[in-house]
């Protein structure tokens, strides 16, 4: 049933625990393991495409930002730029730009703003969108749904997993067909990962520390959460979580910018989130540099990495192509922020101010 909670205490939870069928869903007729290949059903002619703008708010901002991450992997230049602050001016706009609103409603006032105003320059525009028929679905050139099914919780979860993926397919996609010059990023094990990521994320969900965790840190201060590249926006991410439904202080960067300003925030009552999931040792070393002001320490990452050292709580991802170790780092943050929230008893499904979908300026 699309509709009710089921066994579940709150929608929340229950998008949370549908994310390996809502993956399924999204990844669909889109990747085919057996030749390896990603098979993106887009009509809109992409070949002279040689920059892309991914423009969104709130959780799909930071899936743009992890898109914008992975298409510069790629060699394909990309930014990603906050709806509420774009005007023609703030991206180096080309008639060969490539122009995606990521929405899950279709219908935030910012966007569809960013949206119309890209539309009179005459460049391709794309929606990243769950809702069909939605404004911006209508409004874009084209639509790429993402097929996660209604989501009914304020704070989206499982839309930001199928955002993640759909960008992740039209990263390579797109690499594919501008010819970057750059391989496909890792494309074998990206397609063999990525069709398995349904059931990897249902392997998280039943073994997750989450919720013992939740309740080890209640009545602190406030809350950090790191990580580089694509773990920047995970971490991101988590911390929008986490403030939206716990009411808590919480805030999410990247790792290297902690000693520029955070860390004189960080006692032994800021506990700070790392998400691990690079091969990287930089933010073992920031995360060190907080563990040294008394910070606790949880490491959001495989069970071999370096990091482990100085974690004082881990939450477990396994070591997969770092589209999928992210995506299943953000899985164990949605967990932990419900179950803080629940420990709070907070209002989960709708949280105070907030709205799910914001249609003013
Ligand atoms: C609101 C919601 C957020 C959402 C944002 C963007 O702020 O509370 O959860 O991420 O809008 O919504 P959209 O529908 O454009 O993805």
């Amino acid at each position: 049933d699309e509709t009710g909670k089921g066994q579940f205490d709150h929608f929340m939870l229950k998008e949370i625990h549908t994310q390996p069928t809502s993956l399924q869903k999204t990844l669909e007729g889109r990747l085919d393991p057996a030749s390896g290949e990603i098979e993106l059903d887009i009509e809109t002619d992409l070949s002279e495409v040689d920059s892309v703008q991914l423009v969104g708010c709130g959780t799909s901002y930071h899936a743009a930002l992890f898109g914008a991450s992975l298409l510069n992997r790629c060699d394909v230049p990309a930014r990603a730029i906050r709806a509420s602050e774009y005007d023609l001016t703030t991206g180096s706009l080309t008639d060969n730009t490539l122009f995606i609103a990521v929405t899950q409603s279709g219908e935030t006032a910012d966007t569809l703003s960013a949206l119309r105003q890209v539309n009179e320059e005459g460049v391709e525009t794309l929606a990243v969108t769950n809702v069909v028929q939605s404004t911006a679905a209508r409004e874009a050139d084209e639509p790429v749904y993402i097929r996660a099914g209604p989501e009914i919780g304020v704070a989206a979860t499982k839309t930001f997993s199928s955002q993640a993926a759909v960008l992740t397919l039209l990263s390579q996609h797109l690499s594919d067909i501008v010819d970057s010059g750059v391989p496909a990023d890792n494309l074998d094990r990206l397609v063999s990962d990525m069709a398995d990521l349904p059931d990897a994320v249902e392997r998280v969900l039943q073994t997750s520390d989450a919720k013992r965790l939740a309740r080890e840190y209640l009545d602190m201060n406030a809350y950090f959460f790191i990580g580089r590249g694509l773990g920047c926006s995970v971490a991101k991410e988590g911390a929008l979580k986490f403030k939206e439904i716990t009411y808590e202080h919480a805030e999410g960067f990247a790792s290297g910018e902690l000693k520029h300003g955070p860390l004189a925030l960080v006692t032994d009552r800021t506990p700070v989130f790392a998400v691990c999931t690079d091969g990287s040792d930089k933010t073992v070393t920031n995360a060190k540099e907080a563990k040294t002001r008394g910070a606790p320490i949880v490491a959001i990452c495989p069970s071999d990495h370096q990091i482990m050292d100085a974690a004082d709580e881990h939450l477990y991802v396994p070591d997969r192509h770092p589209v999928c170790t992210n995506l299943l780092a953000n899985v164990q943050l949605q967990l932990l922020s419900y179950y803080c929230a629940t420990e709070l008893d907070r209002e989960i499904d709708k949280p105070r101010n907030l709205a799910k979908s914001v249609t003013v300026e």
